[in-house]
Protein backbone atom coordinates (compact mmCIF):
# COMPACT_ATOMS: atom_id res chain seq x y z
CA UNK A 1 0.00 0.00 0.00
CA UNK A 2 1.44 3.30 -0.84
CA UNK A 3 2.17 5.95 2.11
CA UNK A 4 -0.63 8.22 0.88
CA UNK A 5 -3.08 5.47 0.66
CA UNK A 6 -2.23 4.71 3.98
CA UNK A 7 -2.75 7.57 5.54
CA UNK A 8 -6.28 8.47 3.47
CA UNK A 9 -7.57 5.06 5.37
CA UNK A 10 -6.23 5.90 8.67
CA UNK A 11 -8.13 9.69 8.51
CA UNK A 12 -11.09 8.07 7.11
CA UNK A 13 -10.71 5.28 9.57
CA UNK A 14 -11.49 8.28 12.28
CA UNK A 15 -13.30 10.84 10.69
CA UNK A 16 -17.18 9.09 10.77
CA UNK A 17 -16.75 8.56 14.40
CA UNK A 18 -15.87 11.58 15.55
CA UNK A 19 -19.29 12.46 14.67
CA UNK A 20 -21.42 14.72 17.82
CA UNK A 21 -18.55 14.94 19.46
CA UNK A 22 -18.06 18.41 21.64
CA UNK A 23 -14.53 18.60 21.20
CA UNK A 24 -13.58 18.54 17.44
CA UNK A 25 -11.22 15.55 16.58
CA UNK A 26 -7.93 16.64 15.79
CA UNK A 27 -6.97 16.96 12.16
CA UNK A 28 -4.84 14.03 11.11
CA UNK A 29 -4.25 16.01 7.76
CA UNK A 30 -0.59 16.48 6.45
CA UNK A 31 -1.01 18.89 3.56
CA UNK A 32 1.99 20.17 5.07
CA UNK A 33 3.92 17.33 3.67
CA UNK A 34 4.39 16.12 0.02
CA UNK A 35 4.49 12.78 -0.75
CA UNK A 36 7.91 11.71 -1.00
CA UNK A 37 8.89 9.01 -3.30
CA UNK A 38 12.41 8.65 -2.80
CA UNK A 39 14.03 10.53 0.29
CA UNK A 40 17.84 11.43 -0.42
CA UNK A 41 20.23 9.44 0.91
CA UNK A 42 22.87 11.04 3.67
CA UNK A 43 24.96 12.82 2.67
CA UNK A 44 23.80 13.39 -1.06
CA UNK A 45 21.68 16.58 0.90
CA UNK A 46 25.70 18.07 1.57
CA UNK A 47 24.06 18.38 5.19
CA UNK A 48 25.11 16.59 8.25
CA UNK A 49 23.31 13.49 9.05
CA UNK A 50 20.90 13.19 11.75
CA UNK A 51 23.62 11.40 14.21
CA UNK A 52 26.46 13.13 12.98
CA UNK A 53 28.64 15.50 15.08
CA UNK A 54 28.91 19.12 14.38
CA UNK A 55 30.75 22.46 15.54
CA UNK A 56 30.17 22.49 19.55
CA UNK A 57 28.07 25.43 20.49
CA UNK A 58 28.93 28.07 23.42
CA UNK A 59 25.59 28.49 23.95
CA UNK A 60 21.68 27.11 22.41
CA UNK A 61 19.97 29.95 21.89
CA UNK A 62 15.99 28.51 22.40
CA UNK A 63 12.73 29.25 21.11
CA UNK A 64 10.28 27.82 23.51
CA UNK A 65 6.29 26.64 21.93
CA UNK A 66 3.38 25.25 24.62
CA UNK A 67 4.47 26.28 27.74
CA UNK A 68 1.66 24.93 29.83
CA UNK A 69 2.05 22.40 32.41
CA UNK A 70 5.19 20.17 30.80
CA UNK A 71 6.71 22.98 28.65
CA UNK A 72 6.59 24.92 31.88
CA UNK A 73 8.65 22.17 33.44
CA UNK A 74 11.31 22.16 30.88
CA UNK A 75 11.44 26.14 30.44
CA UNK A 76 12.75 25.57 34.54
CA UNK A 77 15.14 22.77 33.23
CA UNK A 78 16.24 25.19 30.56
CA UNK A 79 16.60 27.96 32.96
CA UNK A 80 19.38 25.55 35.09
CA UNK A 81 21.12 24.26 32.48
CA UNK A 82 24.83 25.78 31.83
CA UNK A 83 24.63 26.81 28.13
CA UNK A 84 21.04 27.16 27.61
CA UNK A 85 19.52 30.09 26.53
CA UNK A 86 15.55 31.16 26.25
CA UNK A 87 15.32 33.46 23.64
CA UNK A 88 11.75 33.31 22.76
CA UNK A 89 8.84 31.79 24.11
CA UNK A 90 5.56 30.68 22.02
CA UNK A 91 1.26 30.39 23.51
CA UNK A 92 -1.88 30.44 22.17
CA UNK A 93 -2.32 32.24 25.60
CA UNK A 94 -1.07 34.76 26.53
CA UNK A 95 -0.85 34.75 30.14
CA UNK A 96 1.37 31.34 29.82
CA UNK A 97 3.78 33.74 27.89
CA UNK A 98 3.92 36.26 30.14
CA UNK A 99 4.91 33.60 32.62
CA UNK A 100 7.88 31.84 30.90
CA UNK A 101 9.11 35.07 30.44
CA UNK A 102 9.02 36.19 34.25
CA UNK A 103 10.58 32.77 35.20
CA UNK A 104 13.54 33.57 32.94
CA UNK A 105 13.90 37.14 34.61
CA UNK A 106 13.95 35.86 37.97
CA UNK A 107 16.63 34.31 36.96
CA UNK A 108 18.71 36.93 36.07
CA UNK A 109 18.38 36.28 31.88
CA UNK A 110 17.10 38.96 29.73
CA UNK A 111 13.19 38.57 28.83
CA UNK A 112 12.54 36.47 26.13
CA UNK A 113 10.43 37.42 23.62
CA UNK A 114 6.65 36.27 23.55
CA UNK A 115 4.93 35.58 20.51
CA UNK A 116 1.13 34.64 21.20
CA UNK A 117 -0.90 35.71 18.06
CA UNK A 118 -3.19 32.10 17.45
CA UNK A 119 -2.13 29.01 16.39
CA UNK A 120 0.59 29.56 13.78
CA UNK A 121 2.54 32.68 15.57
CA UNK A 122 5.65 29.57 15.83
CA UNK A 123 6.34 30.09 11.96
CA UNK A 124 7.15 34.35 12.63
CA UNK A 125 9.34 32.86 15.90
CA UNK A 126 10.78 30.09 13.27
CA UNK A 127 11.05 32.32 10.83
CA UNK A 128 12.55 36.04 12.60
CA UNK A 129 14.31 35.08 15.95
CA UNK A 130 18.39 33.78 15.64
CA UNK A 131 17.55 30.19 17.44
CA UNK A 132 19.94 27.23 17.19
CA UNK A 133 16.79 25.42 18.98
CA UNK A 134 13.31 25.18 19.00
CA UNK A 135 11.46 22.89 21.37
CA UNK A 136 7.73 22.29 21.38
CA UNK A 137 5.13 20.68 24.33
CA UNK A 138 2.28 21.72 22.44
CA UNK A 139 -0.77 19.54 22.18
CA UNK A 140 0.13 15.91 19.73
CA UNK A 141 -1.28 17.39 17.08
CA UNK A 142 1.20 20.35 16.84
CA UNK A 143 4.45 18.74 17.29
CA UNK A 144 5.03 17.92 13.88
CA UNK A 145 4.32 21.54 12.23
CA UNK A 146 6.05 23.29 14.60
CA UNK A 147 9.90 21.01 14.12
CA UNK A 148 9.06 21.72 10.44
CA UNK A 149 9.00 24.77 10.94
CA UNK A 150 11.83 25.20 12.88
CA UNK A 151 13.95 22.95 10.41
CA UNK A 152 13.03 25.08 7.48
CA UNK A 153 13.97 27.76 9.31
CA UNK A 154 17.87 26.10 9.96
CA UNK A 155 16.53 25.39 13.59
CA UNK A 156 16.86 22.65 15.69
CA UNK A 157 14.16 20.58 16.52
CA UNK A 158 12.90 18.93 19.92
CA UNK A 159 9.45 18.14 20.89
CA UNK A 160 7.65 16.46 23.26
CA UNK A 161 6.16 12.67 22.95
CA UNK A 162 4.63 10.94 20.83
CA UNK A 163 6.67 13.25 18.49
CA UNK A 164 4.36 12.03 15.26
CA UNK A 165 0.96 10.59 15.28
CA UNK A 166 1.02 9.46 11.65
CA UNK A 167 3.54 7.83 9.70
CA UNK A 168 3.22 10.21 7.15
CA UNK A 169 4.28 12.78 9.68
CA UNK A 170 7.21 10.29 10.57
CA UNK A 171 8.42 10.73 7.37
CA UNK A 172 8.36 13.61 6.77
CA UNK A 173 10.33 14.23 10.57
CA UNK A 174 12.97 12.26 8.90
CA UNK A 175 13.05 14.10 5.32
CA UNK A 176 12.87 17.29 6.49
CA UNK A 177 16.05 17.17 8.86
CA UNK A 178 17.73 14.84 6.40
CA UNK A 179 17.28 17.74 3.91
CA UNK A 180 17.95 20.80 6.04
CA UNK A 181 21.10 18.70 8.19
CA UNK A 182 19.28 19.57 11.58
CA UNK A 183 18.70 17.75 14.69
CA UNK A 184 15.22 16.47 15.21
CA UNK A 185 14.57 14.67 18.33
CA UNK A 186 11.80 13.52 20.88
CA UNK A 187 12.32 14.08 24.34
CA UNK A 188 11.80 10.77 25.85
CA UNK A 189 12.09 11.66 29.09
CA UNK A 190 11.34 7.99 30.49
CA UNK A 191 14.76 6.35 28.69
CA UNK A 192 16.44 9.04 31.73
CA UNK A 193 15.05 7.57 35.09
CA UNK A 194 17.07 5.47 37.09
CA UNK A 195 15.71 2.01 36.68
CA UNK A 196 15.29 2.60 32.91
CA UNK A 197 19.34 3.78 32.47
CA UNK A 198 20.39 1.22 35.40
CA UNK A 199 18.94 -1.35 32.70
CA UNK A 200 20.81 0.12 29.93
CA UNK A 201 23.92 -0.45 31.62
CA UNK A 202 23.56 -4.12 33.33
CA UNK A 203 22.81 -4.73 29.11
CA UNK A 204 25.87 -3.00 27.80
CA UNK A 205 28.35 -4.73 30.59
CA UNK A 206 26.41 -8.08 29.34
CA UNK A 207 24.49 -9.01 32.45
CA UNK A 208 21.56 -10.01 31.40
CA UNK A 209 23.05 -11.80 28.26
CA UNK A 210 21.64 -11.31 24.85
CA UNK A 211 18.39 -9.64 25.07
CA UNK A 212 15.54 -11.53 24.04
CA UNK A 213 12.09 -9.68 25.19
CA UNK A 214 10.50 -6.52 26.07
CA UNK A 215 7.42 -5.69 27.88
CA UNK A 216 6.63 -1.83 28.08
CA UNK A 217 2.93 0.25 28.81
CA UNK A 218 1.59 3.38 29.67
CA UNK A 219 -1.05 2.56 32.00
CA UNK A 220 -2.29 5.82 33.50
CA UNK A 221 -5.07 6.50 34.88
CA UNK A 222 -5.73 10.04 33.12
CA UNK A 223 -9.70 10.08 32.99
CA UNK A 224 -9.76 13.01 36.11
CA UNK A 225 -7.06 14.78 33.25
CA UNK A 226 -9.12 14.13 30.16
CA UNK A 227 -12.20 15.66 31.64
CA UNK A 228 -10.21 18.55 33.18
CA UNK A 229 -11.46 22.02 31.93
CA UNK A 230 -7.75 23.19 31.76
CA UNK A 231 -4.73 21.77 30.39
CA UNK A 232 -4.35 17.89 28.76
CA UNK A 233 -8.51 18.52 28.98
CA UNK A 234 -8.78 21.21 26.47
CA UNK A 235 -7.55 18.54 23.81
CA UNK A 236 -6.56 14.92 24.71
CA UNK A 237 -10.11 13.89 24.98
CA UNK A 238 -10.67 14.52 21.64
CA UNK A 239 -8.49 11.94 20.83
CA UNK A 240 -10.12 9.07 22.29
CA UNK A 241 -13.32 10.04 19.70
CA UNK A 242 -11.87 8.85 16.11
CA UNK A 243 -9.12 6.62 17.17
CA UNK A 244 -8.38 3.71 18.32
CA UNK A 245 -5.19 2.40 19.27
CA UNK A 246 -1.63 3.03 21.48
CA UNK A 247 -2.03 6.50 21.42
CA UNK A 248 1.06 6.97 23.38
CA UNK A 249 3.69 4.48 23.25
CA UNK A 250 6.91 6.15 23.98
CA UNK A 251 7.34 6.24 27.33
CA UNK A 252 7.38 2.59 28.23
CA UNK A 253 8.85 1.43 24.64
CA UNK A 254 11.81 4.05 24.27
CA UNK A 255 14.18 2.45 27.05
CA UNK A 256 13.41 -1.02 25.59
CA UNK A 257 14.38 -0.12 22.34
CA UNK A 258 17.68 1.53 23.71
CA UNK A 259 18.06 -2.08 24.94
CA UNK A 260 17.53 -3.32 22.25
CA UNK A 261 19.41 -0.93 20.09
CA UNK A 262 16.31 -0.31 17.79
CA UNK A 263 17.99 1.38 14.39
CA UNK A 264 21.36 0.50 15.92
CA UNK A 265 21.51 -3.15 15.32
CA UNK A 266 17.77 -4.21 15.43
CA UNK A 267 14.99 -2.45 14.51
CA UNK A 268 10.77 -2.60 14.79
CA UNK A 269 9.63 -5.08 11.81
CA UNK A 270 5.76 -5.72 12.05
CA UNK A 271 3.23 -4.82 14.83
CA UNK A 272 -0.36 -6.49 16.03
CA UNK A 273 -2.53 -4.40 18.12
CA UNK A 274 -6.10 -5.27 19.80
CA UNK A 275 -8.07 -3.20 21.43
CA UNK A 276 -11.09 -3.83 24.39
CA UNK A 277 -13.75 -2.30 24.53
CA UNK A 278 -14.35 1.24 25.41
CA UNK A 279 -15.97 1.60 28.76
CA UNK A 280 -14.42 4.14 31.08
CA UNK A 281 -14.14 7.76 29.32
CA UNK A 282 -18.31 6.81 28.93
CA UNK A 283 -18.77 6.01 32.55
CA UNK A 284 -16.51 8.70 33.99
CA UNK A 285 -19.08 11.01 31.87
CA UNK A 286 -22.23 9.43 32.97
CA UNK A 287 -20.96 9.49 36.34
CA UNK A 288 -19.32 12.82 36.61
CA UNK A 289 -20.75 15.28 34.10
CA UNK A 290 -23.62 17.29 34.43
CA UNK A 291 -27.09 16.43 32.09
CA UNK A 292 -26.72 19.55 30.54
CA UNK A 293 -22.85 19.59 29.48
CA UNK A 294 -21.92 18.88 26.07
CA UNK A 295 -19.11 16.35 26.80
CA UNK A 296 -21.57 13.94 27.62
CA UNK A 297 -22.79 13.81 23.53
CA UNK A 298 -19.21 12.69 22.96
CA UNK A 299 -18.67 9.40 21.98
CA UNK A 300 -15.40 7.74 22.50
CA UNK A 301 -14.10 4.47 19.86
CA UNK A 302 -10.65 4.50 21.72
CA UNK A 303 -10.40 1.00 23.48
CA UNK A 304 -9.81 1.34 27.22
CA UNK A 305 -6.54 -1.59 27.32
CA UNK A 306 -4.74 -1.83 23.99
CA UNK A 307 -2.19 -4.46 23.69
CA UNK A 308 0.66 -4.88 20.95
CA UNK A 309 3.22 -6.99 20.63
CA UNK A 310 5.94 -6.55 18.22
CA UNK A 311 8.62 -8.35 16.34
CA UNK A 312 12.11 -7.08 15.40
CA UNK A 313 14.37 -8.02 12.18
CA UNK A 314 16.16 -9.58 14.77
CA UNK A 315 13.06 -11.86 15.92
CA UNK A 316 12.89 -10.03 19.27
CA UNK A 317 9.81 -9.88 20.50
CA UNK A 318 7.66 -6.51 22.88
CA UNK A 319 4.29 -6.95 24.45
CA UNK A 320 3.71 -3.16 24.22
CA UNK A 321 0.20 -2.30 26.20
CA UNK A 322 -2.24 1.36 26.66
CA UNK A 323 -4.33 2.06 28.91
CA UNK A 324 -5.48 5.94 30.58
CA UNK A 325 -9.41 5.38 30.92
CA UNK A 326 -9.34 2.99 33.84
CA UNK A 327 -9.13 3.13 37.66
CA UNK A 328 -5.44 1.86 38.56
CA UNK A 329 -2.59 3.03 40.01
CA UNK A 330 0.48 4.36 37.43
CA UNK A 331 3.14 1.73 35.71
CA UNK A 332 5.21 1.85 32.60
CA UNK A 333 5.66 -2.32 32.86
CA UNK A 334 9.36 -2.32 31.75
CA UNK A 335 10.42 -6.08 31.81
CA UNK A 336 13.49 -7.09 30.07
CA UNK A 337 13.90 -10.84 29.55
CA UNK A 338 18.17 -11.79 28.66
CA UNK A 339 19.75 -15.43 28.38
CA UNK A 340 21.54 -14.56 31.70
CA UNK A 341 18.78 -12.87 33.78
CA UNK A 342 15.70 -10.06 33.51
CA UNK A 343 14.86 -6.73 35.29
CA UNK A 344 11.48 -5.84 35.70
CA UNK A 345 9.67 -2.36 36.72
CA UNK A 346 6.86 -1.59 38.83
CA UNK A 347 7.87 -2.96 41.23
CA UNK A 348 11.73 -2.40 40.02
CA UNK A 349 12.99 -5.77 40.72
CA UNK A 350 16.22 -7.78 39.27
CA UNK A 351 16.94 -11.29 38.77
CA UNK A 352 20.81 -12.28 37.93
CA UNK A 353 21.66 -16.13 37.28
CA UNK A 354 24.61 -16.47 39.38
CA UNK A 355 24.31 -13.52 41.48
CA UNK A 356 20.33 -13.77 42.69
CA UNK A 357 19.27 -16.64 44.95
CA UNK A 358 17.62 -19.32 42.58
CA UNK A 359 13.91 -18.35 41.85
CA UNK A 360 13.45 -15.34 43.36
CA UNK A 361 13.72 -11.72 42.43
CA UNK A 362 15.90 -9.23 44.46
CA UNK A 363 15.02 -5.55 44.77
CA UNK A 364 16.69 -3.43 42.70
CA UNK A 365 17.32 -0.66 44.98
CA UNK A 366 20.04 -2.91 45.96
CA UNK A 367 21.48 -2.67 42.35
CA UNK A 368 22.13 1.13 42.36
CA UNK A 369 25.05 1.35 44.43
CA UNK A 370 27.22 -1.13 41.74
CA UNK A 371 25.26 -0.13 38.83
CA UNK A 372 23.81 3.00 38.70
CA UNK A 373 23.83 4.65 34.90
CA UNK A 374 27.17 7.44 35.37
CA UNK A 375 24.33 10.12 34.59
CA UNK A 376 22.75 9.55 37.60
CA UNK A 377 25.87 10.19 39.66
CA UNK A 378 27.18 12.79 38.13
CA UNK A 379 28.31 15.08 40.59
CA UNK A 380 27.70 18.16 39.00
CA UNK A 381 24.17 17.11 37.81
CA UNK A 382 22.91 16.25 41.66
CA UNK A 383 24.65 20.06 42.27
CA UNK A 384 22.33 21.40 40.08
CA UNK A 385 18.80 22.84 41.32
CA UNK A 386 17.15 19.67 39.29
CA UNK A 387 13.56 21.17 39.56
CA UNK A 388 11.23 17.95 38.99
CA UNK A 389 13.10 15.47 40.35
CA UNK A 390 15.72 13.04 37.84
CA UNK A 391 14.32 12.27 34.92
CA UNK A 392 13.01 15.32 32.87
CA UNK A 393 16.19 17.58 34.15
CA UNK A 394 18.12 14.90 32.69
CA UNK A 395 16.94 14.42 29.12
CA UNK A 396 17.53 17.96 29.15
CA UNK A 397 20.81 18.62 30.57
CA UNK A 398 21.88 16.08 27.82
CA UNK A 399 20.15 17.27 24.99
CA UNK A 400 21.79 20.85 25.73
CA UNK A 401 25.18 19.39 26.64
CA UNK A 402 25.36 17.30 23.39
CA UNK A 403 24.64 20.61 21.21
CA UNK A 404 27.14 22.62 23.37
CA UNK A 405 29.83 19.49 22.68
CA UNK A 406 28.81 19.55 19.36
CA UNK A 407 28.07 15.53 19.78
CA UNK A 408 25.26 13.60 18.56
CA UNK A 409 22.25 13.40 20.39
CA UNK A 410 21.20 10.54 23.02
CA UNK A 411 18.08 9.87 20.20
CA UNK A 412 17.39 10.89 17.23
CA UNK A 413 14.98 11.50 14.34
CA UNK A 414 14.97 7.61 13.43
CA UNK A 415 14.07 7.20 16.81
CA UNK A 416 11.67 9.36 16.92
CA UNK A 417 9.71 8.40 13.88
CA UNK A 418 10.16 4.40 14.79
CA UNK A 419 8.71 5.19 18.00
CA UNK A 420 5.95 7.56 17.42
CA UNK A 421 4.95 5.21 14.24
CA UNK A 422 3.67 2.91 16.60
CA UNK A 423 0.31 4.98 17.64
CA UNK A 424 -0.62 4.91 13.51
CA UNK A 425 0.43 1.14 13.24
CA UNK A 426 -1.47 0.21 15.59
CA UNK A 427 -4.62 1.84 15.04
CA UNK A 428 -4.28 0.25 11.76
CA UNK A 429 -4.09 -2.82 13.19
CA UNK A 430 -6.77 -2.81 15.04
CA UNK A 431 -9.20 -1.86 12.55
CA UNK A 432 -8.14 -4.25 10.62
CA UNK A 433 -9.08 -7.21 13.76
CA UNK A 434 -4.95 -7.72 14.31
CA UNK A 435 -3.23 -8.20 11.32
CA UNK A 436 0.40 -7.64 11.21
CA UNK A 437 1.58 -3.96 9.95
CA UNK A 438 4.52 -3.20 8.70
CA UNK A 439 7.00 -0.90 9.95
CA UNK A 440 8.77 1.56 7.78
CA UNK A 441 12.60 1.14 8.00
CA UNK A 442 13.09 4.90 8.45
CA UNK A 443 16.95 4.69 8.93
CA UNK A 444 16.55 3.07 4.88
CA UNK A 445 19.08 0.02 5.44
CA UNK A 446 21.29 2.36 8.08
CA UNK A 447 20.23 0.36 11.12
CA UNK A 448 22.55 -2.25 10.16
CA UNK A 449 25.21 -0.01 10.97
CA UNK A 450 24.69 2.39 13.20
CA UNK A 451 26.46 2.66 16.67
CA UNK A 452 24.31 1.76 19.38
CA UNK A 453 24.07 4.68 22.35
CA UNK A 454 26.63 4.17 24.74
CA UNK A 455 26.46 4.30 28.79
CA UNK A 456 27.45 8.12 28.48
CA UNK A 457 28.77 10.37 31.27
CA UNK A 458 27.98 14.20 31.71
N1 LIG B 1 7.10 13.41 28.91
C1 LIG B 1 6.17 13.51 29.84
O1 LIG B 1 6.28 12.95 30.94
C2 LIG B 1 4.98 14.34 29.54
C3 LIG B 1 4.11 14.74 30.57
C4 LIG B 1 3.04 15.55 30.25
C5 LIG B 1 2.83 15.93 28.92
N2 LIG B 1 3.68 15.51 27.96
C6 LIG B 1 3.52 15.92 26.56
O2 LIG B 1 3.73 17.33 26.49
C7 LIG B 1 2.86 17.90 25.52
C8 LIG B 1 2.03 18.98 26.19
O3 LIG B 1 1.30 18.39 27.24
P1 LIG B 1 0.87 19.25 28.51
O4 LIG B 1 0.47 18.29 29.55
O5 LIG B 1 1.91 20.25 28.82
O6 LIG B 1 -0.43 19.97 27.92
P2 LIG B 1 -0.95 21.44 28.21
O7 LIG B 1 -2.28 21.52 27.60
O8 LIG B 1 -0.79 21.73 29.67
O9 LIG B 1 0.08 22.38 27.43
C9 LIG B 1 0.02 22.60 26.05
C10 LIG B 1 0.32 24.06 25.82
O10 LIG B 1 0.40 24.30 24.42
C11 LIG B 1 -0.31 25.50 24.14
N3 LIG B 1 -0.68 25.45 22.73
C12 LIG B 1 -1.70 24.77 22.14
N4 LIG B 1 -1.66 24.93 20.81
C13 LIG B 1 -0.61 25.75 20.55
C14 LIG B 1 -0.08 26.31 19.37
N5 LIG B 1 -0.60 26.03 18.16
N6 LIG B 1 0.99 27.11 19.46
C15 LIG B 1 1.54 27.42 20.67
N7 LIG B 1 1.06 26.91 21.82
C16 LIG B 1 0.01 26.09 21.76
C17 LIG B 1 -1.44 25.51 25.11
O11 LIG B 1 -1.99 26.80 25.31
C18 LIG B 1 -0.77 24.98 26.37
O12 LIG B 1 -0.18 26.02 27.12
C19 LIG B 1 2.08 16.74 24.94
O13 LIG B 1 2.71 16.29 23.80
C20 LIG B 1 2.13 15.68 26.02
O14 LIG B 1 2.01 14.38 25.49
C21 LIG B 1 4.75 14.72 28.26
Amino acid sequence: MTRDATRRDFIRAGAGLALGAALPMPALSTSHHRAVPSLPKTGETGQPAPGAHREPMERVRIGFVGVGGQGMTHVENLLEIPGAELTAVCDIVEGKVRAAQEKAVAKGFREPTGYSRGPRDFERLCAEEELDLVFTATPWEWHVPVMLAAMANGKHAATEVPAAMTVDDCWAMVESAEKHGKHCVMMENCCYDRFELMTLNLVRQGLLGEILHGEAGYLHDLRGVKFSREGEGLWRRAWATGHNGNLYPTHGLGPIANCMDINRGDRFERIVSFSSPSRGLQLWQAEHLDADDPRRRERYVLGDVNVGLIQTARGRTIYLAHNTNNPRPYSRLQLLQGTRGLVSGWPYRVHLEGRSPEHQWEDAAGYYEEFDHPLWRAKRIQEMDRGHGGMDFLEDFRLIECLTRGEPTDMDVYDAAALSSMVELSIRSVAKKGRPEEVPDFTRGRWRSRAPWPVVEA
